[in-house]
């Protein structure tokens, strides 16, 4: 569990001092994905910074599990906190593989053990041990380079992770595949993590809750689809976009909403209509999509095998959106 409590920066600069970071209180259960969202200069690395005490605060405490990081040795405070920083970073000198096992070296790994560890977090990362491993930073792109550092990061097998804009050089194609990718892993290992974006649509994929953020000073924090629902002022509003409904229909699974298999409301010739189904766990912006490309105001849901599970209507994604607390999307994922 990470707590900020009133943490503060001020810097000073030839202007006099600027405060970057203006009483953040916010908490971040073990386990949760908190996207630290913002336009630039907004001061989402800076905070990111003053949580591993790279940046030390000015005054306001961390919390790690309840501890004051300051009541911690630096390097072991490091030691659990996995770090992607925003400018990639990789040693030039190394290899990939080296890169990616600095810190199983510091702990004194077997040469055996971080080979399979770099080599299962390149597959995780989407790039082949084979082609990779050997490879110098120059030699790879931007993207792959970002990569690199997710997986440098992940290499020890920290609790904790700050990301800093990891995915942020990566092709959107690329980008959606590594988020997938990540989510997966993060489903099976549980990391506290706190991840840095500029990209409303990355916050609402990848959250368990967001933190925006506006000249230093927290606006909102809460899960995305209270802030898609209800944002707290006109600036939150602004940024998360006009469609933020929209939005909020890729949060809410088609089995959320659905209603028991009505046969007289689903006539016999739309349940057999090939195509003309939704999976349950497909989300509801896919089945508006669907109604709307077939002209139909009914889907019939189905699940793997193909049974037909319930029925899916206009009016039942109406309600699911009107519903104030909104759907626990996350809790929902299996
Ligand atoms: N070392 C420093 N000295 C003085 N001012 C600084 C320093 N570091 C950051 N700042 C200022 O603090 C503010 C917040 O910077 P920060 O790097 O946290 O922003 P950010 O939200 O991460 O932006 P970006 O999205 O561009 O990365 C900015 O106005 C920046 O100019
Ligand atoms: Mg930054």
């Amino acid at each position: 569990m990470i707590r900020l409590d009133n943490l503060t920066k001020r810097f000073t600069t030839r202007e006099g001092t600027a405060t970057a970071a203006d009483h953040i209180n916010m908490e971040v259960a073990a386990g949760e994905i908190c996207i630290l969202l913002g336009p630039s200069g907004c001061g989402k690395t800076t905070t990111l910074k003053m949580v591993n005490r790279i940046i030390p605060p000015s005054s306001g405490r961390v919390f790690l599990d309840g501890k004051d990081t300051t009541d911690y040795d630096t390097i072991a405070l490091r030691r659990q906190i996995g770090y992607v920083i925003q400018q990639i970073g990789l040693f030039p000198n190394m290899t990939v593989g080296e890169n990616i096992g600095v810190v199983p070296r510091l702990l004194g790994w077997d040469r055996q053990r971080i080979r399979r560890r770099t080599a299962s977090l390149l597959e995780m990362v989407a790039l082949d041990p084979a082609i990779f491993l050997d490879r110098y930073p120059k030699e790879l792109s931007g993207g792959q380079q970002q990569r690199i550092g997710v997986a440098r990061a992940l290499a020890a097998d920290p609790p904790v992770l700050l990301m800093d804009e990891p995915f942020g050089a990566i092709d959107p194609i690329n980008r959606q595949v590594i988020q997938d990718e990540f989510l997966k892993m993060q489903e099976k290992l549980g990391k506290t993590i706190l991840f840095v974006s500029h990209d409303i649509d990355e916050a609402v994929k990848m959250g368990d809750k967001i933190a925006i953020f506006r000249e230093g000073r927290l606006q909102q924090f809460d899960t995305p689809n209270q802030v898609l629902a209800h944002p707290a002022n006109d600036f939150v509003a602004d940024f998360v976009g006009g469609d933020r409904t929209l939005k909020r229909l890729r949060l809410i699974t088609v089995r959320q909403a659905m209603r028991p298999a009505d046969r007289a409301l689903l006539s016999a010739r739309e349940m057999n209509r090939p195509g003309v189904s939704i999976g349950a766990d497909d989300d509801l912006r896919l089945a508006v999509s669907r109604m709307l490309t077939h002209g139909l105001d009914a889907l019939a849901v189905v699940v793997d095998d193909g049974a037909c599970c319930g029925i899916i209507t206009h009016q039942a994604i109406r309600e699911a959106l009107r519903t104030d607390d909104g759907p626990a999307a996350r809790e929902a994922r299996p």
